[in-house]
């Protein structure tokens, strides 16, 4: 093996320079979400299989499954890394990924990221540790080091880089995340331009508009990029989410449970965690809209039972426990509420972001749907301000605000959801349920000409579609 050198100035341990360029396009397809990354990556390892960065980039893509099973493949492809490493003469940048690697396996994501970050700032052109930095950062919560991890990379990268676009696109979600919803957009759109595919940077637009409540035009924005997204992964079921998202706001119903059926839950067999993410969490929202959605939980109960031990992110972890709850699985819950609860005693990045926030939302969510509302209230209230260190993206969050203040208006507790409620019409004041929510909380407060103004803009959002 020898070291060569890509267009990027990155080094690599390979057998010929053919397998730089398929490594490139491995890169390149994982950014753009590509359906056939993984066939990629296994071909080339077919020709080159001892290649440091294409063997890391096996177990970076098994960690980013998410999932425990592939955990364990992931701690095996690390072992062989570091074989390698050990034995043949490699370049620092291939020690630093295959090290970010090692520690990753062993659940320490915080660390990885570190690493990708020192890679970055000598070697900027390294996507794969840009886009691996970014989706830490994500499952952090941490919306301000995406933007900056991204920013600092945009002026390294020429235009004319085949993925340039899509350094664009996480310079947009970071920049959204961090609520600048104009500068977001307008990089979000340069890279959708420059590559129509580009579904990351389509989605930041497309949490744009959910944040600006811009529903009508979300919609428009996902339908029309739709048909771009055939080669994606089942990534493209999560605009469809945002899309069922400003439906649900416009208190189109049906409309969400035709998506929901077609698209949104066409794919389970795959096990890939955004798709019961996607599920649950909109099957809760709509109960709260008070919408008969039949026996659809039913279909994520299997799935979800598989991952009552995963300790691979929390936010994921919790969506699985929506489901055993809202089924009625108590003994899977009570299980997966303990495994839970041993989580929050370990020593990984993700453990202490269970302790202190994954742990009180878990029991909340159980509490809520047992009925026992004021332990659902406290538990959640406890831990509210600080819910995005779970990570996942304001709009995902929100369905434990609404969580919230549905146990709140239920409980009868007046004065706290009108409080609730006000604060809510405020942050989004496009959506229905927020005024009508308030309307009722206002209405039990005796402050019936404030409710009825409350209740006619809720009324008029539904109206104006
Ligand atoms: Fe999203």
């Amino acid at each position: 093996m020898k070291w060569l050198e890509d267009e990027n100035g990155l080094q690599y341990t390979v057998t010929s320079s053919q397998s730089i360029k398929k490594f490139t396009e491995v890169v390149s397809a994982y950014m753009g979400f590509e359906i056939d990354t993984g066939k990629r990556l296994k071909q080339l390892l077919i020709i080159d299989p001892k290649m440091p960065m294409a063997l890391c980039t096996k177990g970076y893509f098994a960690m980013l499954m998410g999932n425990a099973n592939f955990t364990d493949k992931a701690i095996i492809t690390s072992q062989q890394l570091n074989d390698i490493v050990k034995n043949v003469s490699v370049s620092p940048r291939e020690h630093q990924h295959a090290a970010a690697l090692s520690l990753w396996a062993c659940r320490d994501l915080e660390k990885a990221a570190i690493i990708w970050e020192q890679i970055l700032l000598q070697y900027p052109l390294d996507g794969l540790a840009a886009r691996l930095a970014h989706f830490a950062h994500f499952y952090s919560g941490n919306g301000r080091q995406m933007r900056d991890s991204a920013a600092r990379l945009v002026p390294y990268w020429p235009q004319t880089h085949p993925d340039f676009g899509f350094v664009l696109g996480m310079y947009a979600f970071g920049l959204e995340e961090a609520d600048s919803y104009r500068e977001a957009e307008k990089y979000g759109r340069w890279a959708v331009e420059i590559n129509p595919k580009d579904i990351w940077s389509a989605h930041a637009v497309a949490h744009v508009m959910e944040m600006m409540g811009r529903k009508r035009e979300g919609i428009k924005w996902i339908k029309k990029l739709e048909p771009n997204w055939i080669t994606v992964n089942n990534f493209r079921h999560h605009l469809c989410w945002h899309q069922c998202l400003y439906h649900l706001e416009l208190g189109d119903f049906q409309e969400v449970l035709k998506i929901y059926d077609e698209k949104i839950v066409s794919d389970l067999n795959a096990d890939f965690y955004l798709d019961v993410c996607n599920a649950s969490s909109l099957l809760w929202r709509l109960e709260i809209l008070g919408v008969e959605i039949g026996e659809r939980w039913h279909s994520l109960q299997h799935i979800s039972a598989q991952h009552i031990g995963d300790m691979e992110l929390i936010f994921v972890s919790l969506h699985y426990l929506m489901v055993l709850s809202a089924s009625g699985k108590t003994d899977l819950v009570n299980e997966m509420i303990t495994n839970i609860r041993h989580w929050s005693t370990l020593d990984t990045s993700q453990s202490k972001i269970v302790a202190d926030v994954g742990l009180s939302i878990a029991k909340g969510l159980h509490y809520a749907r047992k009925n026992e509302l004021y332990l659902a209230i406290e538990k959640i209230e406890q831990v509210r301000g600080k819910i995005e260190a779970i990570g996942g993206s304001k709009a995902q969050l929100d369905v434990f605000d609404m969580i919230l203040l549905d146990a709140v208006q239920k409980s009868d507790m007046n004065q706290k959801a009108s409080d609730l409620f006000a604060e809510r019409v405020r942050k989004k004041p496009h959506s229905f349920w927020s005024w009508k929510g308030y309307s009722r909380a206002l209405s039990e407060l005796g402050k019936t000409e404030a409710a009825e103004d409350a209740l006619r803009r809720s009324q008029r959002i539904i109206e104006d579609y």
